[in-house]
This record gives structure tokens, C-alpha cells and sequence, in this order.
């Protein structure tokens, strides 16, 4: 089977779930399964949700902009979130959901094997390094297993407050340099297929 198939295969098992919490539409993720970035989000919000495509509305405007501005195209990355359902009001998500989806984000990111996450906001952070800060820890690299992950504030932050926006920002320029120097993480973007 190849990632497009077990990709679909696991949207599939999903959508079948029916311990899944939540009932809005099951916004999966999109880009190239073969990105070696994978950036995670927290939930879907309402076009996310109206649209069935992660990180359209606002804030994800400005994560696609500071994405196109690091020389990516944004099907050159994959885009998803820990909980894929929007909850209601764009409330936080619980920990029991973040639970039970938790199993789905770990399958997918099996198999996507993306060398780095970012991940966006402190619920995504959180995901990943359960004692990290997102003021102290945003922009830096930890290493996870095989995997790096560089938490960054969300997008939504940003948008809320200049300084945020200023150290987000400057999070991506990190980033870029980043993927493009360090501990041999030189990222070259597969041309792999958008699902
Ligand atoms: N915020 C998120 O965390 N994810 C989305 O998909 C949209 C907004």
C-alpha cells in the first residue's frame, strides 16, 4: 500500500469511528504526503469546518503566506490538526479529545515520516512535549525519536498581537534557517503527490 492509499484508508477508518468525538466534518488534512514538514494545528474552525480544508480562514491565511515566503508551495508541505472536528463555538479542545484523535495523528504521521513538525499553538505543542512552554520553547528545535519538532506560536496569536505576530514572524525565519543548516536537516521538498 502506498502513503495516498493508507492515507485514505485511515480518513476512512475515521469517518467510521464512532467513539470519534465531535460531529462536525472531518477536515483530515491536505498537502504532499511526501513533505518532509508537516505542521499541526489544534482543530478546524468554522471555514475550516464549512470548507473541509485546514488552515483557510484567517490564521491560516498567514500560515500559507510565511510558508509561500520560505520558497514553499503550500501542496509542497502537509497541513493538519490534532483534532480533526471543530468543536463547538471554536472552544479549546478537551484532553479526552485530543485522546481519542491522538491515535489517528500518530498513524498519519507514520505514514507521512516527516522529518520535522511544527507544531502551532500550545495545544499542538503540547502534543508532542507535554512539558514545553510556548513563550520560552516557541522557535527552538527538540529532537522527538527520529523526528524534529519546533513548536511555534498559532497563527490566530499573531493575528491577536503585534508582538506575537512579530515573534512568529521571526519563528519561520528560524525555521527556514533552520531546516537549511542544521544537524544535517537539509530539507529538499519531494514532488510528491497533493491527496
Ligand atoms: N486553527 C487551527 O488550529 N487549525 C485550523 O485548521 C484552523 C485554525
Amino acid at each position: 500500500m502506498n502513503k495516498i492509499e493508507a492515507l485514505e484508508k485511515l480518513k476512512q477508518q475515521m469517518l467510521t469511528d464512532k467513539k470519534l468525538p465531535l460531529k462536525t466534518n472531518l477536515v483530515f488534512g491536505e498537502g504532499d504526503c511526501n513533505c518532509q514538514v508537516l505542521f499541526v494545528g489544534e482543530t478546524p474552525g468554522k471555514l475550516e469546518d464549512e470548507l473541509v480544508r485546514p488552515f483557510v480562514g484567517r490564521s491560516g491565511q498567514l500560515l500559507r503566506k510565511y510558508i509561500r515566503e520560505l520558497g514553499w508551495k503550500e501542496e509542497q508541505v502537509y497541513i493538519t490538526n490534532i483534532v480533526k472536528r471543530r468543536p463547538p463555538k471554536n472552544r479549546d479542545p478537551l484532553p479526552k479529545e485530543i485522546e481519542l484523535y491522538r491515535p489517528y495523528l500518530d498513524r498519519q504521521i507514520e505514514i507521512i515520516n516527516p522529518k520535522v513538525i511544527v507544531a502551532l499553538g500550545r495545544f499542538s505543542m503540547n502534543y508532542f512535549l507535554p512539558e514545553a512552554k510556548i513563550t520560552k520553547d516557541q522557535g527552538k528545535l527538540f529532537k522527538l525519536g527520529d523526528l524534529f519538532v519546533i513548536p511555534m506560536f498559532h497563527p490566530a496569536a499573531a493575528l491577536r498581537a503585534t508582538k506575537v505576530k512579530k515573534q512568529f514572524e521571526e519563528g519561520f525565519k528560524k525555521l527556514h534557517k533552520q531546516l537549511s543548516t542544521d544537524q544535517g536537516l537539509r530539507i529538499k521538498i519531494g514532488k510528491g503527490k497533493m491527496i
